[in-house]
């Protein structure tokens, strides 16, 4: 079966080195794909949010199945526009991607569902939010409604600076009209974790946890970036808390979709703060997470196009998947400057060399070929991934691998998965 992935971030390029490994797979499009998913088939030069190009292109190209990567297209509708020309689409239609394109739209199935989430209120007015925040007097986050390439929270632990958040979303626009209505929410304390599952409109199929790093500095500390690493399995995830989250979370979203007249198929990211009280929701994403699915994917042994199938076909309940036990670990390099400017265009060198290590894949996203050369081409440049017996082995050699590459400015955290190594030696 020929695949048309759409997307070019480090997400597609370790899905199409997964896809790529598929006895069913026949020819595999990536549009429009970056240097690293041209080793797993034929870069297309065609943009994600290209909604009529990319029908056109998998009509004329007899595509079998389009697997759609980012949240932008899934809310623009591309998976509607696929299958109103009669081509099957993994991923939700643009009335299910509201769940993570709209916040106020979350939070209005979340409360219906009785799922636990920060207390929040949502704002069209910025007097109204400025009063509200100032009559709180404590910790709040501001959220942008829409959708931000993943920058629009805000975290302030001082209602001033709340007030001003929501200023320079609601007045200034910072994220344009993603920041027209806005969410304030209680500040929730506690561990992030991942959980990503499979869902075919009714039944659900949970994969491993993961942890993401999504702040730009050692420590978890400066701006909130795309995420700068993961890891899976997330020790904080124990057996019973899976459990918790299948029941308490994602049976009754998937329910809760199905009522609302917008069921759910593709993958739904659950993003959640593990307090004291229990697992509550931050966000909901309709995709695969950037970079968890690159440790996900390195440790997925099944197929991963039968997988997408079946969600297309409504049969998840046939599907079993099987795991590497093994965890692993993505350092995600990214370009100096990054997530304010940065620049583009650098050479990167010591790719093989780093991909000759045992377990090591180096996943690409903002990368360009030119004159044979391999360049940067975006923000979040590459994610090296490892398995390891253990995950300290795993992140050893995740940063061997990253010692081996070099480009102007090249950035990376030095502490992706300190925190699960912390843990398992606490718990041991
Ligand atoms: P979101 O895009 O909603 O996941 O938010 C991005 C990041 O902001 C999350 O990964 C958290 O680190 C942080 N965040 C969001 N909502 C809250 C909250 N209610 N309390 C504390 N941190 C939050
Ligand atoms: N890693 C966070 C996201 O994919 O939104």
């Amino acid at each position: 079966m020929d695949v048309l992935l759409v997307g070019s971030g480090g997400r597609e390029h370790a899905i199409a080195w997964k896809l790529a490994q598929s006895k069913k797979l026949g020819r595999l499009y990536i549009a429009p794909g970056n240097a690293g998913t041209e080793r797993c088939g034929e870069n297309v030069p065609v943009g994600a949010a290209d909604v009529e190009k990319l029908v056109d292109f998998a009509r004329q190209n007899s595509v079998g199945l389009v697997i759609v990567g980012p949240e932008d297209p899934l809310a623009a509708g591309l998976v509607d526009a696929m299958e109103e020309a009669g081509i099957r689409a993994f991923g939700p239609s643009a009335g299910a991607a509201q769940l993570e394109a709209d916040k106020a739209f979350s939070k209005h199935v979340m409360r219906t569902s009785a799922i636990s989430t920060a207390e929040g209120r949502i704002f069209d007015r910025f007097s109204d939010a400025k009063a509200y925040i100032a009559s709180r007097d404590e910790a709040v986050v501001v959220k942008a409604a829409g959708l931000a390439k993943g920058k629009g929270v805000i975290v302030c632990d001082d209602p001033a600076d709340g007030i001003l958040a929501a200023e320079k979303m609601m007045c200034d626009r910072i994220f344009g009209s993603a920041g027209d209505k806005i969410i304030v929410e209680d500040k929730l304390l506690g561990e992030e974790a991942s959980i990503l599952a499979f869902v075919d409109g009714h039944n659900i199929y949970v994969m491993e946890s993961s942890q993401d790093h999504k702040l730009i500095g050692d420590g978890d500390t400066g701006p909130n970036t795309g995420g700068m690493g993961a890891y899976s399995p997330a020790p904080v995830v124990t057996e019973e808390l899976m459990n918790k989250i299948t029941r308490e979370i994602l049976v009754p979203v998937v329910d809760g979709m199905n009522r609302n007249g917008t069921p759910y198929r593709g993958v739904l990211y659950v993003g959640l703060m593990i307090t004291g009280g229990g697992p509550r929701v931050l966000e909901f994403n309709v995709r695969f997470g950037d970079p968890e699915t690159q440790p996900i994917l390195m440790r997925l042994k099944s197929d991963l196009l039968e997988v997408c199938l079946a969600v297309c076909e409504g049969r998840l309940d046939e599907v079993t998947l099987e795991w590497d036990r093994r965890p692993a670990v993505c350092v995600v390099m990214a370009s100096g400057g990054y997530p304010g400017d940065y620049e583009k265009g650098k050479t990167i060198t010591g790719l093989d060399e780093a991909e000759q290590l045992q377990d090591v894949v180096v996943f690409h996203a903002g990368t360009a070929s030119k004159d044979g050369d391999i360049v940067t081409n975006g923000g979040r440049v590459l994610g090296v991934t490892a398995l390891g017996q253990q995950i300290a082995e795993a992140k050893a050699r995740a940063y061997e691998a990253v010692d081996k590459i070099k480009f102007d400015g090249a950035y990376w955290r030095r502490d992706i998965a300190d925190k699960a190594i912390k843990k398992l030696t606490i718990d041991n």
